[in-house]
C-alpha cells in the first residue's frame, strides 16, 4: 500500500530567549506563578527580520537536509499558521519561492494550535490520493506579534518558532512506516473562548489574542482523551503499543492530565513547553524534531501526535517511524 513516510524533520527558533524573570519586569507576574501553573521557564521571541516565513523556511531547509531530499523534488507545501506574514498570499508560497521549488501546490491552513495535525492530515490524504509525491508539512508561528503584552493572563504563555516534516509517498508493508491514521475535529460553538479580536473583514486590524484559560483547560483534557482513543480504535492499536506521545505544548498540566487519562506514564510524553512555551501550530513538529535528534524517537517507534486549540479544534495522528 502507498503510505506517507516521514523522511526527515527540522525546526527553527528565534535567537532571543525571554525568561520568566524578564517578563516579570514588564507585567505583574512571577517566575514562580508561571512555573507552577504552566511548567514554562522561558520562551523564544522573534526579533527584527524574524518572521513566520523566515522561521518556516529555516525549519524546512533543516528537514530537507535531514531527509536527504532536494527542494526541487517537493511538489506540495502545507503550512499551518495563525500568524502569516501577510493576509495573502499564503506564507507557504513565500517558503516555496525561498526554497526554489516553485510550481507545486502550496497553501496555508488555519486551525491554530491544531494546525500541524490538520496540515499533516491534509498532506497525507493528498499523497495517498496521488496528488503529491513529496511534501513539506510545516507549523510556524510568531504569536508574540498578536499578544497583548499588558495582559498577564495570556502573554506569559506563548512563544515563537517553526517545525517541519518531509513526507514521501512510498509502497510499504502493513507493518511498515508512515502515517497510520489521523482524526480531526472542530466545535465552533466555543470559538470565543480563545480568539483574536481583529481581522481584515471585521476591524481591519490584526487584533490581539484573548483567552478564557480555565475553560480552555477543561475542554482540552476531555477532547484530547477522546480523539486519542478514536485514533487508536481506527488503527487497531492500544495505548500500551504507543512508544511516544508528541503533544501540543500548551501547558505541562494538560500534558500530564492527558497522559494519565490514557494510562500512559509521563516518561513517554515529549515535553518542550518548559523551554519553548506554547508555539501554537509549531509546537508538535518542534517537539518531534528535538526528540528525533536527541535519539529518543527511533525508527520503528509508534508515535502519537496530538493537539487542541482555538475554534475549538483538536486532532491526533498515529505514525510509525
Ligand atoms: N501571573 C500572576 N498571576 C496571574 C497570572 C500571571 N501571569 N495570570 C493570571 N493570574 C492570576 C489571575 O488574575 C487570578 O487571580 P485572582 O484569583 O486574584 O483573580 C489567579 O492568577 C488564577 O487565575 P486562573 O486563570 O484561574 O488560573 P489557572 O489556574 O486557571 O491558570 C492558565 C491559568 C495557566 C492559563 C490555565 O488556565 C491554563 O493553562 N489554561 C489552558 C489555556 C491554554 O493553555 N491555552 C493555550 C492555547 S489553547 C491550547 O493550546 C490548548
Amino acid at each position: 500500500m502507498i503510505r506517507s513516510v516521514i523522511k526527515g524533520s527540522g525546526s527553527a527558533l528565534p535567537a532571543r530567549v525571554v525568561t520568566n524573570d524578564e517578563l516579570a519586569l514588564q507585567v505583574d507576574t512571577t517566575d514562580e506563578w508561571i512555573r507552577e501553573r504552566t511548567g514554562i521557564t522561558q520562551r523564544y521571541i522573534a526579533g527584527e527580520g524574524e518572521t513566520t516565513a523566515s522561521l518556516a523556511t529555516a525549519a524546512a531547509r533543516a528537514a530537507l537536509a535531514d531527509a536527504g531530499i532536494d527542494a526541487a523534488e517537493i511538489d506540495l507545501i502545507v503550512l499551518a499558521t495563525a500568524t502569516p506574514d501577510q493576509t495573502f498570499p499564503a506564507t507557504a508560497t513565500q517558503v516555496q519561492d525561498a526554497l526554489g521549488c516553485n510550481g507545486g501546490a502550496a497553501f496555508d491552513i488555519a486551525a491554530v494550535c491544531t494546525g500541524f495535525l490538520y496540515a499533516l492530515g491534509t498532506a497525507d490524504s493528498m499523497i495517498r490520493a496521488g496528488m503529491a509525491t513529496r511534501a513539506l508539512v510545516i507549523g510556524a508561528e510568531t504569536f508574540s506579534r498578536i499578544l497583548d503584552w499588558e495582559d498577564r493572563t495570556t502573554c506569559v504563555l506563548f512563544g515563537d518558532g517553526a517545525g517541519a516534516m518531509v513526507l514521501a509517498a512510498e509502497e510499504v508493508a502493513d507493518e511498515g512506516p508512515g502515517v497510520l491514521g489521523t482524526r480531526l475535529h472542530a466545535d465552533g460553538a466555543h470559538r470565543d473562548l480563545l480568539h483574536v479580536d481583529g481581522g481584515p473583514s471585521t476591524t481591519g486590524t490584526v487584533g490581539k489574542l484573548r483567552m478564557k484559560g480555565r475553560e480552555v483547560f477543561r475542554h482540552a483534557v476531555v477532547n484530547l482523551a477522546e480523539v486519542l482513543q478514536e485514533v487508536l480504535v481506527a488503527t487497531g492499536f492500544t495505548s500500551d503499543d504507543i512508544d511516544w506521545v508528541v503533544p501540543h505544548q500548551a501547558n505541562r498540566r494538560i500534558l500530564e492530565a492527558t497522559a494519565k487519562k490514557l494510562g500512559l506514564p509521563v516518561e513517554k510524553v515529549i515535553i518542550t513547553v518548559d523551554r519553548h512555551a506554547n508555539t501554537s501550530a509549531a509546537s508538535v513538529p518542534l517537539a518531534f524534531d528535538e526528540a528525533r535528534r536527541d535519539g529518543r524517537l527511533k525508527p520503528g517507534d509508534l508515535v502519537m501526535l496530538e493537539a487542541m486549540g482555538g475554534g475549538f479544534t483538536w486532532g491526533a495522528s498515529l505514525i510509525r517511524l
